[in-house]
């Protein structure tokens, strides 16, 4: 197994099969495993390997809807009926909805106790099981959460390979993203091998670099931003019309590689075709969507990534060579008509 380190926070094994012992060493007593309908396959494998008598598995519905209060107060109650302790240990098993909500619940309950995740999609493989970033919805995305590491964090790349082949092309996106903005041996499997490329290459190098970007900086102050690559755009179309995020996300690369095209001569073209080549989209009629420029630069006005100077955006001189920059309202225009906002 690969194990990788983040600073202050989790240790990450990437491999085939559960590794044993599957949690760290503790004292706890219980086990609450929290899953979803996709995951619950690996969630009781997961219950098996656990090696205390109290495990219970917790189920939440499916997808997006998942991640609300509701169900946060839901499993407060069952953790509450079953009397866990400060001791006692939560695991997230499955894609990024769980690991955000049993994240949240784990840095609550007692005002913080230990979970660990076992990711089951690769978007949250690579991204939203790692760094300590927990939360749900209310009123808008994600506005209450806390910074919460988990103590581990174990991938199975046996589980990921299973994957149908839309949640793993979605997924890619952000390890694609990884790539881009730390990675270039990465990009280079994607470049060869589109879709199938060696999840034993992709899944511990773009682990690699998020754990890189978060130990210099947990709370997200500056380097942390460079994840946000193609987030800015992303977003809002997400916010605009429903788009998966990781399609979002390949739009949104597109979008900012424009901008980088005008200011540091970045190759998008080349970018252009990786993405295509990954079966991702890279405009919006690629995506099937359609959004217009004033909706799309309304849903980036009202986003985290703005502040006093306007709307910053993560670009590329190079691949691997990320800088974070205030555009202009042309750059923006640019950047939109690019992927076919108008
Ligand atoms: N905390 C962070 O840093 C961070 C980062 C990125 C994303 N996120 C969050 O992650 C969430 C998205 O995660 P996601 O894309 O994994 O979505 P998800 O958790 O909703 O899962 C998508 C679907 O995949 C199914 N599924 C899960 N594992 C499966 C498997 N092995 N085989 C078949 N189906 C399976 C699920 O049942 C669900 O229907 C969003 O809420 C987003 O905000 C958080
Ligand atoms: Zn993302």
């Amino acid at each position: 197994m690969d194990r990788i380190l983040i600073d202050g926070g989790e240790e990450i094994l990437v491999g085939r099969g559960l590794p044993s012992p599957l949690l760290p060493p503790s004292d706890r007593l219980r086990v609450l495993v929290v899953t979803q309908p996709g995951a619950r396959q690996v969630a009781e494998a997961v219950a098996e390997r656990v090696d205390i008598p109290t495990v219970e598995i917790f189920e939440l519905p499916d997808r997006e809807a998942a991640k609300d209060l509701d169900t946060v107060e839901a499993i407060y109650r069952r953790l509450l009926e079953g009397g866990f302790s400060r001791r006692d240990t939560i695991v997230g098993v499955g894609g990024g909805t769980v690991t955000d909500v049993a994240g949240f619940v784990a840095a609550t309950w007692l005002r913080g106790i230990e979970v660990v995740h076992v990711p089951t999609t690769l978007l949250a493989a690579v991204d939203a099981a790692i760094g300590g970033k927990t939360g749900v919805n209310f009123q808008g995305k994600n506005l209450v959460g806390a910074f919460w590491h988990p103590s581990r964090v174990v991938i199975d790349l046996d589980v990921l390979s299973r994957l149908p082949r839309d949640l793993l092309r979605e997924g890619s996106a952000e390890a694609v993203k990884a790539g881009l903005v730390g990675d270039p041996l990465l990009v280079d499997a994607y470049r060869r091998r589109g879709l199938d490329a060696d999840l034993e290459v992709v899944v511990p190098r773009a682990v690699a670099v998020k754990a890189r970007v978060v130990s210099a900086d947990f709370r997200e102050a500056g380097r942390r931003a460079v994840l946000n690559y193609g987030h800015t755009v992303g977003h809002a179309l997400e916010t605009v019309t429903g788009l998966a995020h990781g399609y979002a996300v390949a739009v949104g690369m597109t979008a900012a590689a424009e901008i980088a095209r005008r200011r540091h001569g970045y190759d998008g073209d080349d970018q252009r075709r990786l993405l295509q080549g990954m079966g991702l989209p890279v405009d919006v009629d690629d995506a099937g969507v359609d959004a217009g420029a004033e909706a799309v630069l309304e849903a980036m006005s009202r986003d985290k990534k703005r502040d006093v100077d306007g709307i910053r955006f993560v670009l590329l001189r190079d691949v691997g060579d990320p800088t974070v920059e205030h555009v202009t309202p042309d750059d923006v225009d640019a950047a939109l008509e690019a992927v076919g906002v108008r």
